[in-house]
This record gives structure tokens, C-alpha cells and sequence, in this order.
């Protein structure tokens, strides 16, 4: 395949206070092979030649396991396929195509500058109870702790969430539930997270709600856009645990 050209409309906003616009860029020589955050950088190079300022994302690993490549493309969550944006390859693409990239878009997730945003909040809610209480120390003999495998498989699963926030972006309500209910899921399956599990989830949703993310009606748009495919019955879960709790008292 040969070399595409494309035509960029990307969000630029100078710093969190100033308003932002879309600005538009024309981009060539672009390989089908590329990720799609080498196309950025093949942008930011001209860019940079040009004397203007490059475009700001997030990126760290590139090999989709740290969440931080986090971009709204054509309105979609890391873009038209089941991946990070990292992980997006520019043959999803075709020459002449017009590409619109955007930050998330979340009052829970402001934006810092042009397309990157401030996620600490997802560290509060897991500072809020996503932990267990574990005895500092070596490590104990991993079959010590007995877990039924069904229960262990879901664990795992469910612990690949990267907390990218693709969730959130997606969502037309801003909710992190789904993110919220793979970490509640995470420890609430394994024996080591019984001792905290319900005000685990109390302290976790109210953080959730503190911070602004909007509740979650069911519409199923998260799981659609999560690079790793949390299923959205983890919400069950995380409700079920949570009515226990309140009726416990918790
Ligand atoms: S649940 Fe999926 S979309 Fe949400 S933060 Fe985790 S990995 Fe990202
Ligand atoms: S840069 Fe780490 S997941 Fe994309």
C-alpha cells in the first residue's frame, strides 16, 4: 500500500484554563504500518520543523498495558478498533481520509493542555479502598490461599483493566462504573480481598461520586470501547456488593 495523506482536525488548548478549538493539519507520508501515535509524532516533526508548537498527548508503554494513550478518534475511544490508541494501526485508515482527535471528554477528567487530561482521579477512587490489607513481608507460597479457579479466571480477567478511561469518555452519563467494578470485582473475587470487600465498595462509589463521574443507566456504550474487554456484568457486582453493604450497615 502506498503512503497516505491525511487530513488531521485536533483539538489545541493552550492549558487548562484557556479555551480550546480545533485546528486543522494536513499530514503525509503516513505508512499503513505505523501506529497511530507514530502518525502524531510524524505530525509533531513537521510541526517542530515548521516553528509551532507540537501537539501534547499522553503516551508511555505503547504496548497497551499502561492506559495512558488516552484519544478521542472520529468520536470514538481509542478509535474504530477494540484496542489502545497505541495499539490502533494507521491500516484502519485510508489516503485522503479526514481524522478527528480529541481528548476525553469528562468533567472528571479536565483537560491539561490539547489533548491530554488530568485522570488522577482514578487514583483517589483506588486510594479511596482499591487495596487489601495484606501483611508486609516475602511473598506467601501462591498456593497457600486456596481460590476456585472460576473465581480466579474472573479475577484475572477483570485485572487487566488499564484504567485508561475509555469508559468514562464513552459513556453519554461520564460514568467510571465500569472501571469501578473491575477493581471491586478484581479483589472482591479472591479470598485476600474478603476482609475489606464491603466498605471497600462504599468508600470506592461514594470516591467515584465525589469526584464527579455520573452514574451508570445501563447503556453499555463502556464495555464497547474498552481495550480489554471488561464485561459490563461486573456492574452487577459491584451493585450487588453494594446493597449488601448498606444493608449490613457498612
Ligand atoms: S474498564 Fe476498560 S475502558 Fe475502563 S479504564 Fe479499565 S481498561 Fe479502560
Ligand atoms: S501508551 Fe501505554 S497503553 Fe497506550
Amino acid at each position: 500500500m502506498s503512503d497516505m495523506n491525511l487530513t488531521l482536525k485536533i483539538w489545541r488548548q493552550p492549558n487548562a484554563t484557556s479555551a480550546g478549538a480545533m485546528h486543522t493539519y494536513q499530514v503525509s507520508g503516513i505508512s499503513a504500518d505505523m501506529s497511530f501515535l507514530e502518525m502524531l509524532d510524524i505530525l509533531n516533526e513537521q510541526l517542530s520543523a515548521q516553528g509551532e508548537e507540537p501537539v501534547a498527548f499522553d503516551h508511555d508503554c505503547r504496548e497497551g498495558i499502561c492506559g495512558s494513550c488516552s484519544l478521542m478518534i472520529n468520536g470514538q475511544a481509542h478509535g474504530p478498533e477494540v484496542t489502545t490508541t497505541c495499539q490502533l494501526h494507521m491500516r484502519s485508515f485510508k489516503d485522503g481520509d479526514t481524522i478527528t482527535i480529541e481528548p476525553w471528554r469528562s468533567e472528571a477528567f479536565p483537560v491539561i493542555k490539547d489533548l491530554v487530561v488530568d485522570r488522577s482521579a482514578f487514583d483517589r477512587i483506588i486510594q479511596s479502598g482499591g487495596y487489601i490489607s495484606a501483611n508486609t513481608g516475602s511473598a506467601p507460597e501462591a498456593n497457600s490461599v486456596p481460590a476456585p479457579r472460576e473465581k480466579a479466571m474472573r479475577a484475572f480477567n477483570v485485572a487487566t483493566c488499564i484504567g485508561c478511561g475509555a469508559c468514562v469518555a464513552a459513556c453519554p452519563n461520564g460514568s467510571a462504573s465500569l472501571f469501578l467494578a473491575a477493581k471491586i470485582t478484581h479483589l472482591g473475587e479472591l479470598p485476600q480481598g474478603q476482609p475489606e470487600r464491603y466498605s471497600r465498595v462504599v468508600d470506592m462509589v461514594g470516591q467515584h461520586d465525589a469526584e464527579g463521574f455520573g452514574g451508570c443507566t445501563n447503556i453499555g456504550e463502556c464495555a464497547s470501547a474498552c481495550p480489554k474487554e471488561i464485561p459490563l456484568d461486573v456492574i452487577s457486582q459491584l451493585n450487588k456488593d453494594l446493597r449488601t453493604a448498606i444493608k449490613a450497615g457498612r
